[in-house]
């Protein structure tokens, strides 16, 4: 993937609290454009693999739930510095801790529930787009 993208979900509790539009309305707002998206819901299997860099956390077991307890929006994203960019616009993990303005700010429940994930670097932004979607669903 190129390395002017990243990758979201918007988590279940984003969807659960009936949010998505705004929070792609203020993505879209911030200049990111959507080169694939869907409504999934990821199998237990799916999101211990996604989230396999934390298998050893406190918190991995509580995270699969979590992930598998309804369904997300898996999303591919375009923009000049997109990982850097994004992680700034959804804002620390805790919501508690993040910036005024910020999607977790602003629509996150808690640390663990919050609303939104983004890509950590531009390699986790492949991995995470071509797990989530084959190549003739990427724009
Ligand atoms: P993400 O990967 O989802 O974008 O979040 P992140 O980089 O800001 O945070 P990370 O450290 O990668 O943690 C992944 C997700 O695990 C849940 N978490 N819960 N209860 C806790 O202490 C705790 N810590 C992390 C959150 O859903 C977090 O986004
Ligand atoms: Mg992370």
């Amino acid at each position: 993937m190129a390395t002017n993208r990243t990758f979201t979900m918007l988590k279940p509790d984003a969807l659960e609290s009936g949010n998505t539009g705004k929070i792609i309305d203020l993505i879209l707002s911030k200049g990111f454009q959507i080169k694939a998206m869907k409504f999934t819901v990821l199998t237990e299997a799916q999101a211990k693999e996604f989230y396999i860099e934390h298998a050893e956390r406190p918190f991995y077991g509580e995270l699969v739930e979590y992930m598998t307890s309804g369904p997300i929006i898996a999303a591919i994203l375009e923009k000049d510095n997109a990982v850097a960019d994004f992680r700034a616009l959804i804002g620390a993990t805790d919501p508690a801790e993040a910036a005024e303005g910020t999607i977790r700010k602003l629509y996150a429940e808690s640390k663990g529930r919050n609303a939104v994930h983004g890509s950590d670097s531009d390699e986790s932004a492949a991995r995470e787009g071509v797990f989530h979607f084959a190549a003739n669903e990427i724009f």
